[in-house]
């Protein structure tokens, strides 16, 4: 996600900004920046944490009253110091700070270049400062007129503020999509991604909407328009949430925030690569190796946790689109079994910290051996993206509870888009049968909406269930990493044994600990082998287990067996996973909570497995 934190008044900027820098940390970032005019434009930036930046500014000018700053959480190029933020215009007197993707920066680019304009930097927020420049100065336009043009331009998501050595009375900000708040002191304005470098100062506050922008001046009232230039009377709210819970944007924990997270998570996955209006998908991150992936004699998918159980759902997506034999490995099992692997192989490494030793060493030895190696990874720059040949970020911003959820869904849709791309290319399915799944899956973030409105019945549910000692999770097909991924959830943050199984397999040895003391939660959805299931349901009930149901909305023929339904909006067969993991977060986040777990650092755990 990364932050953006600007000043505009009466007192030395730095500090202030400094600060809210500390303030935004929790955010995630790989790199910050700061820049401060006091008759110069005085700018500087470094990878790495915001001490390095306050190490490296030690006896620089930084005075000014007027400044802007960022954490960066690189999407488009390196975490290193040119692609850090805040980013000079070409002739060095504006600069920005930018949170979110500008889509159609490669195009921009194209175009300013051949008008002469030369990048430092392979960010697509230093080409948005660049196009600022360009129409300012061929449309002979003041800063905010410009940015009002030049935003018209762009295609994504951003939060922004420019400022312009040539003055230093004003700060221009502007946002679509992605966070923007602006403080309103005593002759001061504060510019920031959420309240937590603000509320100190001052509690009044006003939040932009899309495709809004806010000119800042000093002594006069904010100036709020739209970028199609209709002024609006500014709502001035007064803040009442305290500074922790407003880096849990009013969560309670920041695992329950990334869990509510996700429609807006999995629509940054499908940012600019999934166009449902034109039944493509584009992800230039593997274009180049596309033949040979749909021509592969088989994609070995290697992951470990929840990553793996992605790559399961993966396995299941790929072999039923594309007709490619997947196998799925755990990486620590893979690079100690000497496996066999060849040039004809595509292996595909799942993980979201990008670090995690065992599925490194795994690729490793898959390159070694001649595979071509791909990546599905959630932190740029990270050691796993760096090993492999090509890949594709999952956007889904920085995952801070230490339990999965978030990047479990965006690995999902990453792994449908690539089934689904490759598929089309094959193909193996139809024209009609790929545009079916690409606006189904255009439609998967409103239908989680709808889910996350079942949390207060999954929280009855959790009160009932929160002392029992063990858990039996049952799913059927791509259902079946479903039940694994849900029963893992449940053991690493409420410390409660479960397991998941293919519901078929119960009968070959788990129905002999199914008793009324055991829940049992069954992914039930209407889909294929629903017959089956509920066969499996009427077994666990003729011998007293308790059944928690995640079923498709209306559904009655379970409800009148299970001990409790879920319903989830019904979606393609093979959509399901992305909706029916939802309820299972859930329920395992509110009975680890009411069983008095730490479940955003849950025991013995760590977020990042770099150790083997
Ligand atoms: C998931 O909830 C766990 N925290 C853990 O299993 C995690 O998925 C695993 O360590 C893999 O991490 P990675 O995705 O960063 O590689
Ligand atoms: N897309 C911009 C970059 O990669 C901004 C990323 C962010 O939101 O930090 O630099």
């Amino acid at each position: 996600m990364c932050g953006i934190v600007a000043y505009l008044g009466d007192r030395q900027a730095y500090p202030i900004l400094i600060k809210g820098l500390h303030r935004l940390e929790y955010r995630g970032y790989d790199s910050s920046g700061i820049a401060i005019i006091n008759g110069n434009l005085n700018l500087y930036k470094r990878k790495g944490k915001v001490s390095e930046l306050e190490a490296f500014v030690e006896g620089k000018d930084v005075s000014g009253t007027i400044g802007i700053a960022h954490t960066r959480w690189a999407t488009h190029g390196q975490p290193n110091d040119e692609n850090a933020h805040p980013h000079f215009s070409q002739n060095k007197e504006l600069s920005i700070i930018h949170n979110g993707i500008i889509e159609n920066y490669n195009s921009l680019k194209e175009e300013l270049m051949k008008r002469g304009h030369i990048f430092d930097s392979e960010t697509d927020t230093e080409v948005l400062i660049h196009l600022i420049e360009d129409v300012q100065k061929n449309e002979t336009l003041e800063l905010s007129e410009a940015v009002r043009v030049a935003l018209n331009q762009v295609v994504g998501a951003y939060a922004i503020v420019v400022i312009s050595q040539n003055d230093n009375q004003r700060l221009i900000a502007a946002k679509k999509g992605s966070p923007l708040v602006i403080g309103i002191g005593e002759n001061e304005f504060l510019i920031a991604s959420d309240a937590t470098p603000i509320i100190e100062y001052t509690r009044k506050v006003i939040y932009l909407e899309d495709e809004e922008m806010a000119i800042l001046e000093r002594g006069k009232e904010p100036e709020i328009k739209s970028i199609s230039n209709i002024v609006r009377t500014p709502y001035i709210h007064e803040l009442t949430m305290n500074l922790d819970s407003i880096e849990k944007g009013g969560y309670e924990h920041f695992m329950l925030k990334e869990i509510f997270e996700q429609p807006h998570s999995i629509s940054e996955s499908m940012r600019g690569r999934l166009r449902p209006g034109e039944g493509i998908i584009s992800l230039g991150g593997i274009t180049q190796y596309k033949n040979k992936i749909k021509n592969a004699k088989r994609i070995v998918m290697i992951a470990c946790g929840t990553s793996w159980h992605a790559a399961l759902v993966g396995e299941y997506l790929f072999e039923e689109l594309t007709r490619i034999p997947v196998e799925v490995e755990y990486a620590s099992e893979f690079r100690y079994r000497n496996p066999i692997i060849t040039e004809d192989d595509v292996v595909i490494a799942i993980s979201q910290s990008g670090e995690t030793a065992d599925t490194l060493a795994a690729i490793k030895l898959a390159k070694e051996k001649g595979a071509l190696i791909l990546g599905i990874c959630n932190v740029v720059g990270s050691s796993i993206p760096r090993e492999t040949h090509a890949g594709s970020y999952t956007h889904a911003g920085p995952e801070i509870g230490v339990a999965s959820t978030k990047a479990f869904t965006s690995q999902v849709t990453l792994l449908t888009m690539m089934a689904l791309m490759l598929a089309h290319e094959k193909g193996t399915i139809s024209d009609s049968h790929h545009q079916q799944l690409i606006t189904e899956l255009s439609n998967i973030p409103t239908k989680i909406e709808a889910v996350l409105k079942t949390a207060p019945l999954v929280k009855e549910i959790a009160e009932k269930y929160k002392n029992s000692r063990n858990a039996l999770y049952l799913g059927r097909g791509i259902n079946f990493p479903v039940a694994l991924e849900g029963a893992l959830k449940l053991k690493e943050i409420s410390y409660i044994h479960a397991e998941g199984y293919p519901a078929a397999e119960m009968k070959h040895g788990p129905i002999a600990l199914i008793d009324e003391e055991m829940p049992v939660v069954v992914i039930a959805p209407k889909k294929g082998n629903y017959d089956k299931v509920v066969s499996n349901i009427q077994e666990v009930k003729a011998r007293k287990g308790k059944i928690i149901a995640v079923v498709t909305e209306g559904d009655t023929e379970v409800r009148n067996m299970a001990d409790h339904v879920i319903e989830i909006p019904d979606t393609e067969e093979l959509l399901v996973p992305l909706i029916a993991t939802i309820p299972l977060q859930l329920l395992s986040y509110y009975i680890a909570i009411m069983r008095g777990c730490n479940v955003d650092q849950p025991r013995n755990l760590a977020k990042s497995v770099t150790v083997e």
